[in-house]
């Protein structure tokens, strides 16, 4: 049987990329084939090599109509595509050719904080600002919104009166690494 392939999708540093890299390393049904970033400086490119996963970079015009971007994945027999701390909007086209096989990861619990510049650390400061006692992460299938397609999973962590911003993104993200890749490995299973 060929296995499922998976592109990664990443504008900064990858550490969820490379839980991925990882936990699909000798996997019998499932390979990540390739990354993809906007950012030639991603902390991700750097990761991808130590892998030995190709990687390309993408400026911001080529993210805008999707066309090349769509071209090469096909190249590559993409079957599903996962954000992990990608930060343009996908464009039209590559959800219409991937319709339900976008997956994305969010560092709150949507629908809450969520939307257009909600990214990163902008995320756990609104939620600190806000005066939130718990916070978590969502990972959903994408559509041509931000943070707006179908909700897959949610897992929500305490938020202490004394954490920091940066705490709370630890405890967050320590909660994405745990749950990313297995929860993508249960949705594709599914599609075989
Ligand atoms: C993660 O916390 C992810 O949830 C977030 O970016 C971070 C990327 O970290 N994504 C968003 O905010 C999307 N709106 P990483 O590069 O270390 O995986």
């Amino acid at each position: 049987m060929t296995k499922k392939r998976l592109s990664i999708f990443a504008s900064g540093s990858g550490s969820n990329a490379e839980k991925f890299f990882e936990y699909f390393q000798n996997h019998p049904q499932i390979e990540i084939a390739s990354v993809f970033t906007n950012n030639k400086s991603a902390g991700v490119i750097e990761r991808a090599q130590r892998f030995n996963i190709k990687h390309h970079v993408y400026n911001r015009s080529f993210w805008q109509t999707g066309e090349t971007i769509v071209e090469v994945l096909e190249s590559e027999k993409i079957d599903f595509i996962v954000l992990a701390g990608f930060m343009l909007l996908i464009p039209k086209a590559l959800v219409a050719r991937f319709p339900n096989r976008i997956f994305n990861i969010h560092p709150a619990l949507l629908p809450k904080f969520g939307g257009q510049g909600m990214y990163g650390m902008n995320v756990h400061k609104a939620v600190k600002a806000a005066g939130e006692t718990e916070t978590g992460l969502t990972i959903h299938y994408v559509n041509e919104y931000y943070d707006e397609g179908a909700i897959i999973f949610q897992e929500s962590c305490t938020i202490n009166p004394t954490d920091s911003a940066e705490e709370i993104a630890a405890k967050v993200l320590r909660l994405e690494h745990k749950n990313y890749p297995k929860v993508v490995e249960q949705e594709v299973l599914k599609s075989i």
